[in-house]
């Protein structure tokens, strides 16, 4: 059964951990990550963009195929399934169709409106028993081949939005989604330390988890976050391991190519990065 992430995020948080969300494109990642959360015994959400949600055929379809694997997998560790970076309506779309977790990123909205539209998906998350996240200060990245920096969240402006009701707050520390360029200063220990001290309790979210140095997460962690979310180097990973599959020809052989021996090598990649990240973020049996 799916649950809220709130209650294994104040565990985490409290236990001095953190829970990795994955995000899922499709059937063999979904099973991947579900099956390696099984055998760490950790805590695991799986977290859906509205781009994949889309493309996997929409929102109820990725709850029916979560919850069948649920079921006839026999994962018994707590998963909640958690919309990314939601907008206002992919939110509500989110809520109706069975997901257990959403977050709202109202951060380009001028604050007001961010608050007035993230007290009102507080409440109905809510009635429904969901989590929901929020976002201050842009989280950075790739658009248009320009890297941008990610932008420092304002401590205040946390403490604000916090004070709303959210089960969790992502708070920009400088990092971004994406591989981190070269230059890159680093994560803002000092701006995660302030949030912190003005949010108490709240489980802290770190966007951008690919890349980001070991020694890092663990500071991060130490320092509040509970939640740490990766997409890219899932994708690298499988990527790499399905080049390698075909340009070793073995799909080309005998009766033509079988979708499942081709997507088997990715799928077998992403499970190895979920079990390294595990590790790392300290969630292994902790479910
Ligand atoms: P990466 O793609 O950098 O791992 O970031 C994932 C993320 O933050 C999803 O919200």
């Amino acid at each position: 059964m799916l649950v809220s992430a709130t209650e294994m995020l104040q565990k985490a948080k409290a236990g001095h951990y953190a829970v990795g969300q994955f995000n899922i494109n499709n059937l063999e990642w979904t099973k991947s990550i579900l099956l390696t959360a099984q055998e760490c015994k950790s805590p695991v959400i799986l977290g859906v963009s509205e781009g994949a949600g889309k493309y996997m055929g929409g929102y109820h379809v990725v709850v029916g195929m979560v919850n069948g694997m649920i079921q006839d997998m026999g994962i018994d560790v707590p998963v909640a399934l958690h919309l990314d970076h939601g907008t206002y309506e992919g939110c509500q779309k989110c809520i109706e169709a069975g997901f257990s977790s959403i977050m709202f990123d109202g951060s380009h909205y001028p604050i007001e409106e961010n608050v007035q539209k993230t007290t009102e998906l507080v409440k109905i998350a809510h009635e429904k028993g969901m989590s929901i996240e929020a976002e201050v200060g842009s989280i950075g990245g790739e658009e248009d081949g320009v890297v941008g920096m990610g932008e420092c969240a304002d401590p205040e402006e946390c403490k604000a939005i916090a004070d709303l009701g959210v089960d969790f707050l992502a708070a920009g520390i400088g990092n971004i989604h994406g591989k981190y360029p070269a230059n890159w200063q680093g994560l803002s220990f000092e701006t995660l330390d302030a949030v912190q001290q003005r949010t108490g309790d709240l489980p802290l979210v770190l966007h951008g988890g690919t890349g980001i140095p070991a020694d890092m997460i663990k500071k991060a962690i130490s320092l509040g976050v509970a939640k740490i979310n990766v997409n890219t180097e899932c994708q690298l990973a499988f990527a790499e391991a399905t080049r390698k599959y075909i340009e070793a020809g073995k799909d080309l052989e005998g009766k033509g190519f079988d979708p499942r021996k081709l997507l088997a090598p990715g799928a077998e990649a992403i499970k190895a990065t979920v079990k390294e990240k595990m590790e790392l973020f300290g969630s292994v049996g902790k479910a």
